[in-house]
Order: structure tokens, then C-alpha cells, then sequence
């Protein structure tokens, strides 16, 4: 799948900033602030900003990595993955790099200390990413995964998931997917926590990746 696009964001790129506010109902912002202070990085960490679209979220893992440490951008998506190198050259940043690439596939090089997915595992396959990312992270490094997952457990719950199946098609996600990443982090991270933002159209699920023996 190297070098091809996910249809849906093949024009998607040209608006999507503008628009992501608005579908995410105000909430984009917030997921990247979330996301990027959740992750466990340190000074010259490396992290991976899995399907980083536009690079929204790239400046706030800067700063969790600092000037020694190393932002990897990926996406499947040539114009999307455009505008996020006009941000990097923009920003003189030397310490992001981006590579058009499928998730399933990726090869950061090295070992990383952490993988972020906002947005953009629902988008894709998330049992073969889940499994491939596994496999270049550290033990004990960090996953935060931010998605649309549908909610319960609230009276108002139904008509979030019910407007969440309504936009589903139109941002490209997919909620059958969304429950399954729910499965997958508990089976496969500990210390998984969750936590439901803004009214329970999104969930930030955080873990860290087995250690070997433990
Ligand atoms: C909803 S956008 C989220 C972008 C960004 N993370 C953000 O929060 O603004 C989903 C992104 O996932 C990317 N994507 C979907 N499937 C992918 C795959 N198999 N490999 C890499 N990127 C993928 C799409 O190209 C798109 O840019």
C-alpha cells in the first residue's frame, strides 16, 4: 500500500484544517492538547504521530521531545502529508521527519519510545497496525490513541453515537473499528486508561507496551 491514498482524504487535505474543528464539534484542538501532555516521552525521546495528517499535533510533540529528540510523522496521504511539510519547513523544524507510508508497514529505523494515533487508527486497519507498532516500540513505551469510540453509560450517550454514525462517513471513520482499538489496547497494553472528552464523542485510551517477561 506504500505511495497509495486513503480515498477519503485524497481531497480532504485542502479543507480538513478548517473543517476539523467543526466536525470534531470544537473538539480538535483539545484531543491534540490531550494526546501530546498524555504521551509518555522525555527529553530526546523519539515519537511516532501515527497518520499525523495535516501535522496538527507535530509542534505539541516537539516541545515533549525537545531539541534532541525526534518527531516521525506518517501518513498514506500525499496532499495531507503536504500540508504538514509546509508547517515543518515553515517552522525550520530539523527534528520532525515525515514519510508517506501505511501504518501496517512503517519502519521508524529504530526503536521509539512512543506512538500516538489521533484520529487515524479507525481510519485504518487497527488489528495489523496495533500488532506492526508493537513491534518498533520499547517495552514500557507509551500509545495514546484518540478516536471516536462510541459511548455508554450516560442518558445522553445515544444521540452523541447516533450524531457519530452520521458523520462517520464524511471524516472517514469507521465504528465497528473504533470498539475493536477498545479490545485491542486492553489485550495487548497495560496500565490502560480511559477517558471520555466532550460528551463522549471521543476517547483517549493511553497504555504502555508490555515488558519482555513482565
Ligand atoms: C482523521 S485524519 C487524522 C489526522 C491527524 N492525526 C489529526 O489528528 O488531525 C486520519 C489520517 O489517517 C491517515 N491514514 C488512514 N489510513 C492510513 C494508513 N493505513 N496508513 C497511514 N495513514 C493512514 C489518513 O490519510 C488521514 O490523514
Amino acid at each position: 500500500m506504500f505511495g497509495t491514498m486513503h480515498p477519503r482524504y485524497r481531497h480532504a487535505a485542502a479543507i480538513y484544517d478548517k473543517a476539523f474543528p467543526f466536525f470534531s464539534f470544537g473538539a480538535g484542538p483539545k484531543i491534540h492538547e490531550i494526546v501530546a501532555r498524555t504521551v509518555v516521552v522525555g527529553d530526546g525521546g523519539t515519537v511516532v504521530d501515527v497518520g499525523c495528517g495535516t501535522g496538527l499535533m507535530l509542534a505539541m510533540l516537539r516541545e515533549r521531545v525537545g531539541p534532541s529528540g525526534r518527531v516521525v510523522g506518517i501518513d498514506l496521504t500525499e496532499p495531507m502529508l503536504d500540508r504538514a511539510r509546509q508547517r515543518v519547513s515553515h517552522g525550520g523544524w530539523k527534528n520532525v521527519e515525515l514519510h508517506c507510508a501505511d501504518m501496517t508497514e512503517f519502519d521508524p529505523g529504530t526503536e521509539a519510545d512512543a506512538a500516538v494515533f489521533a484520529l487515524s487508527l479507525s481510519a485504518a486497519e487497527p488489528a495489523a497496525t496495533f500488532h506492526h507498532t508493537l513491534g518498533y516500540l520499547r517495552p514500557g513505551g507509551s500509545v495514546v490513541i484518540a478516536d471516536g469510540i462510541p459511548a455508554r453509560g450516560r442518558w445522553y450517550h445515544p444521540a452523541i453515537n447516533a450524531y457519530a454514525r452520521f458523520r462517520a462517513p464524511l471524516v472517514g471513520s469507521d465504528l465497528g473499528r473504533a470498539r475493536e482499538i477498545e479490545r485491542l489496547a486492553h489485550e495487548h497494553l497495560e496500565d490502560v486508561r480511559t477517558r471520555v472528552i466532550w460528551a463522549g464523542l471521543y476517547t483517549i485510551i493511553s497504555g504502555r507496551v508490555p515488558r519482555k517477561g513482565g
